[in-house]
């Protein structure tokens, strides 16, 4: 499929050309070979290249007519098409998983060939996708035949050349992921010349211009399709937009576009695709908006500030086949005129201010659709048995007011997201079995109850498994085996009793394992060792006993969160733990934990790294999951990063923990928070505190610390919390920087020996005590946050619908 639909032709100017090539040419008909002189011209081109896979190896031999990528006129003998576009285009990824994208196939670091412009007959110029560097040539305005020129995603830079205005014949100008960074007001001159009579395609998306929508593009008199999405385009939409007849493709998406939609958008009567998603447009659209759509398929207005008012027996002139409106308001009614979209394959409206039952007939209008997201509103009642929706393969009813039991989903589902509604009575057996190609299933928070049917380990598909907040008894099933793919599996907060299943560490792309807050008992498995890719084991507020197994350390390294929290965890911890290097979150606490705190516990590389360390689970792009645990922190001040990733976290309060705090620990210089509180720890604060620079929360309280508090804690600038009450310490309290701002005298109190503001006890005896006496009733309440990780699941077809993934796939290559 390299190189079947873009040309690229080569034409010598008239005077050179009819020398070179008269002996080819019999009755004005060429009979062999070609033009000596755009062979050579072809050559110079190749030598110019790099090219890595030899993707011009075809390049050799006298006819150059029948070099790959090279059209020759059956006529003239010259050439007249050159494509070269990469086998792998941004533009087209298409069906292709990105990850064939074969970046060594293209022509990179060459610099654009400026020369082409001496072939001045070239019609057809197609280097789509090959990141040659430079600037597009100015000399390409001489291309007076030119057609079709696309240079899209090359890594060139600088304006569009004023000499483009006078290729009259410029149909297609496709330059998008160019660096062109001009304002479109600079691109009047341009525009004006005679370009504007010939213009059908004009591409710009992603090359970041700038400034308001110029009247030029209007006066565009052929348009067919206008591509500015990912700008810095800012202003209204002009009322002049009514005037581009032509237009069937609209994209002005993702840019800065504000104010109200004109109504002479419903002029576009021959409009198929309409993008403005992700601006900030506001006001209402009403009928007007949509009066001549006619030929109306695609309609994305998603993440504005839309209203969408119409009335009741509204009848749109058209039938669309995707519509994404999320966030527009459409609401408080469920919109009836959606029932006449009877061919629609894609519905995406969450947020969109429903506040309804579900109509009966919604559920006939979706049995052509693909894709249904209507989370985040409130909308009400029953969902039926719908095993008859064939093509349906998302469907995401999150976060609504849907109650009742479970129905029958069809068959093809591969994401099916329930979470947040009132579902209840039990998970059945067959339900789950009827839909093997699920990836994703998310019940969470509903009101679910009965056991975890043993189907759930026959989803062979399934990569993310939500079972979480709901009343959900009985025993983890125990049925899992190699065959599965799951990557996360969330059974946290329900009321899970037994033991750990034995199989679950058969799963050997299992990454996040939530089991917290359930009623687990017994130990930790052996079995648990084989969960070699696990990054996140989140068991805490269980019944779990036994000791922390020492082979947590040398088996699941690549653990980045563990919490044990609230479990009945007894013996020493073991030192070698410390071998998690990519471990930024230990919560032992609230256990019955004894002996020391090993010094290996310095050694935590990903503590010790100040900033962010880069975690496995820390990527965020369109179609993610947000993956939440637990996380409990002391003090209500505490203003955590929304990703847990970005939390270094150590906490092994409340157990029997004795003995000294190791000197080791002020290694780990990437904390957050560090909590030692409720044990029985001695010997003095040390002055060395201070190297935990990034600090926020420190918690020391109930022990037996002695000796004074080290002035160096004023160096921690970026506390915010702190509790050092309780202890053994003495002298004066020091103040300075963040000091100043705890005027709380309960972070100090049960120091007999504690001097100074903010406790009323003064360190000097001939002055009087002046503190202040309203010692205010801190809640000593444990905050706990719930954080949020977001993972990635690459959906096929999410990556076909979301034109926003270009840009963000980039940035992964790059
Ligand atoms: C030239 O003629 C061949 C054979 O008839 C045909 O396949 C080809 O498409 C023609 N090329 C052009 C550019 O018209
Ligand atoms: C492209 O150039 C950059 C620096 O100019 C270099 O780091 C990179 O390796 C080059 N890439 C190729 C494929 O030659
Ligand atoms: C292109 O044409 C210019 C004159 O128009 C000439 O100076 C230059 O050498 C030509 N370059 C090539 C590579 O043919
Ligand atoms: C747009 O400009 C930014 C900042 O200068 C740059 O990082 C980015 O690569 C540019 N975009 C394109 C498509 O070149
Ligand atoms: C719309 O955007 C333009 C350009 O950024 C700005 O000058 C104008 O104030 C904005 N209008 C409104 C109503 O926000
Ligand atoms: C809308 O369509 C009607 C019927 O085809 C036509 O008469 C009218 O002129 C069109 N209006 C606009 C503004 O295109
Ligand atoms: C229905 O939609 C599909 C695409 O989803 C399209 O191919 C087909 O032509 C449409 N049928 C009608 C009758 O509009
Ligand atoms: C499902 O999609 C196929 C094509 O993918 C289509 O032929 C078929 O008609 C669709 N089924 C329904 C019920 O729309
Ligand atoms: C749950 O759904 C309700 C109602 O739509 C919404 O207000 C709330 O924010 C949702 N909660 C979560 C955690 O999504
Ligand atoms: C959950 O279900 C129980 C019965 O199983 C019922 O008593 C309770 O009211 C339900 N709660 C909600 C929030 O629907
Ligand atoms: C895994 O479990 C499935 C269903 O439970 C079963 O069909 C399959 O044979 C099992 N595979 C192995 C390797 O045990
Ligand atoms: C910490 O790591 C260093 C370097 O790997 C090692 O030399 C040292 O022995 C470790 N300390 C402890 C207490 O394990």
């Amino acid at each position: 499929m390299a190189t079947d639909n873009v040309y690229i032709p080569f034409f010598l100017s008239a005077f050179i050309w009819i020398q070179l090539i008269t002996p080819n040419v019999c009755d004005g008909a060429l009979t062999s070979g070609c033009i000596p002189a755009e062979r050579s011209a072809l050559l110079e081109f190749k030598r110019g290249l790099k090219d890595p896979t030899n993707r011009l190896s075809s390049w050799v031999g006298e006819d150059c007519c029948k070099w790959e990528g090279v059209t020759c006129s059956n006529h003239t003998g010259h050439v007249i098409k050159l494509d070269l576009h990469s086998p792998h285009p941004f533009s087209d990824f298409g069906d292709e998983p990105h990850n064939n994208w074969i970046l060594g196939e293209n022509f990179i670091n060459s610099t654009m060939p400026s020369w082409l412009s001496n072939i001045s007959g070239l019609e057809h110029l197609d280097l789509n996708g090959n990141f040659l560097q430079g600037n597009i040539p100015p000399t390409f305005g001489n291309l007076a035949s030119l057609e079709e020129l696309n240079l899209a995603y090359n890594s060139l830079q600088g304006g569009i050349p004023t000499s483009f205005k006078n290729l009259c014949k410029l149909q297609n100008l496709i330059l998008p992921g160019i660096n062109i960074n001009q304002d479109l007001l600079e691109l009047d001159e341009i525009f004006s010349g005679c370009i504007k009579m010939s213009l059908e395609i004009l591409d710009l998306s992603y090359t970041n211009i700038s400034g308001q929508l110029p009247e030029w593009l209007f006066q565009l008199r052929k348009l067919k399709s206008l591509q500015l999405s990912q700008n810095l385009i800012s202003g209204p939409i002009p009322v002049s937009l009514g005037q581009l007849a032509s237009l069937q493709e609209l994209s002005l998406d993702q840019n800065q576009l504000n104010e109200t939609i004109p109504e002479t958008m419903g002029w576009l009567s021959q409009l198929v695709s309409m993008e403005l998603e992700l601006n900030f447009l506001e006001g209402v659209m009403s009928e007007a908006h949509f009066a001549n759509l006619t030929k109306l398929k695609h309609l994305y207005l998603w993440s504005n500030s839309l209203t969408l008012k119409v009335k009741t027996d509204w009848l749109p002139p058209f039938r669309l086949e995707s519509l994404r409106i999320g966030s527009c308001i459409l609401g408080p009614e469920f919109p009836t005129w959606l029932q006449s979209q009877i061919n629609i394959s894609e519905i995406d409206m969450p947020n969109a201010g429903i506040i309804d039952a579900m109509p009966n007939w919604f559920w006939g209008l979706i049995s052509t659709a693909e894709y249904v997201i209507i989370s985040g509103n409130q909308i009400s009642g029953h969902v039926p048995n719908i095993l008859h929706l064939n093509n349906l393969s998302w469907l995401d009813l999150s976060s609504n007011y849907f109650e009742g039991p479970l129905p029958y989903f069809p068959p093809r589902l591969e994401l099916l997201d329930l979470s947040n509604n009132s579902f209840s009575g039990i998970i059945p057996h067959d339900i789950i079995m009827n839909m093997p190609y699920l990836i994703y299933l998310s019940l969470s928070k509903n009101n679910l109850s009965g056991e975890i049917p043993f189907s759930i380990c026959q989803l062979r598909a399934l990569e993310a498994l939500d079972l979480s907040k709901n009343m959900l008894s009985g025993e983890l099933p125990n049925c899992w085996n190699n065959s599965s793919r799951i990557e996360v599996m969330d059974f946290s907060s329900n009321n899970i009793s037994g033991v750990i299943p034995e199989s679950i560490c058969s799963i050997a792309t299992l990454q996040s394992l939530h089991l917290s807050n359930n009623s687990l008992s017994g130990e930790l498995p052996l079995s648990l060792k084989d969960c070699k890719e696990l990054l996140l084991l989140d068991a805490g507020h269980n019944g779990l006993k036994g000791e922390i197994p020492a082979w947590i350390g040398e088996s699941l390294t690549h653990l980045e969160f563990l919490n044990l929290r609230s479990n009945m965890l007894a013996g020493h911890i073991p030192p070698n733990l410390s071998r998690l290097s990519a471990l930024q979150m230990l919560d032992l606490a609230n256990n019955e934990l004894s002996g020391t705190i090993p010094r290996s516990f310095g050694n935590f590389t990903a503590m010790t790294v100040i900033g962010r360390f880069p975690s496995l689970m820390a990527y965020a792009i369109e179609g993610s999951y947000k993956e939440q645990m637990l996380v409990t922190t002391k003090g209500n001040t505490i203003d955590y990063d929304k990703l847990l990733s970005l939390m270094n976290i150590f906490d092994l309060s409340d157990n029997n923990l004795s003995g000294g705090v190791p000197e080791e620990l002020t290694n780990l210089s990437g904390l957050f928070s560090l909590n030692l509180s409720g044990n029985h720890f001695t010997g003095e604060i040390t002055e060395n505190i201070s190297k935990l620079q990034q600090l926020e929360s420190l918690d020391l309280s109930r022990n037996n610390f002695s000796g004074t508090i080290p002035s160096n804690l004023i160096a921690l600038t970026s506390l915010a919390f702190l509790n050092l009450s309780y202890n053994n310490l003495s002298g004066e309290i020091p103040r300075g920087n963040q000091l100043l701002t705890f005027n709380d005298p309960s972070i100090y109190i049960g120091n007999p020996g504690l001097c100074g503001l903010p406790l009323n006890q003064s360190c000097n005896v001939s002055e009087t005590a002046r503190g202040q006496s309203n010692v205010d009733d801190r809640d000593e309440n444990e905050m706990i946050c719930s954080q949020e990780i977001l993972r990635t699941f690459t959906f096929k077809k999410m990556l076909q619908s979301f034109k926003a993934l270009d840009r963000v796939l980039e940035e992964f290559f790059f």
